[in-house]
């Protein structure tokens, strides 16, 4: 079924030079890209993204990680795309994800993977709301 997903490259993507990888992994494998943007997250942003895993022991140390640097936020779009774009990006856990897929490639540690993609087509869905409230595409007139 044709979805929609949310993928945000990491800091540490960021700051490696990862970015035009990662994006050319997901548009060669013929996803759309609908919508990007560069983005320095706040603490309370940050932990409203992942309040799931707000009893998590490491949830202090994942939100400071976020909030380290800028990341890129996207939303892609295609057949499956949540359950396909995890695949492309590999387990949470480089010592489990798969070499030829993104924290397979790039990633060794649990706490700086690179990147992130929606578990699920409902959690993809919050996910772009909260990231793009405004809509996945910025518009600008010169005419206000
Ligand atoms: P992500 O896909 O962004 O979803 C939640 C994140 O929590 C996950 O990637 C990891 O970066 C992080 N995470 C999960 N488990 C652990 C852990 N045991 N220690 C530190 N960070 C973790």
């Amino acid at each position: 079924t044709m979805e929609q997903t949310f993928v945000m490259i990491k800091p540490d993507g960021v700051q490696r030079g990862l970015v035009g990888e990662i994006i050319g992994r997901f548009e060669k494998k013929g996803f759309s890209l609908k919508g990007l943007k560069f983005v320095n997250v706040e603490r309370d942003f940050a932990e409203k993204h992942y309040a799931d895993l707000s009893s998590k022991p490491f949830f202090g140390v994942l939100v400071d990680y976020i909030i380290s640097g800028p990341v890129v936020a996207m939303v892609w779009e295609g057949s499956n795309v949540v359950v396909t774009g995890r695949k492309i990006i590999g387990a949470t856990n480089p010592a489990d994800s798969a070499p030829g897929t993104i924290r397979g490639d790039y990633a060794i540690h649990i706490s700086r993977n690179v990147i992130h993609g929606s578990d699920a087509v409902e959690s993809a869905r919050k996910e772009i709301a909260l990231w793009f409230p405004e809509g996945p595409i910025a518009w600008r007139s010169a005419v206000e």
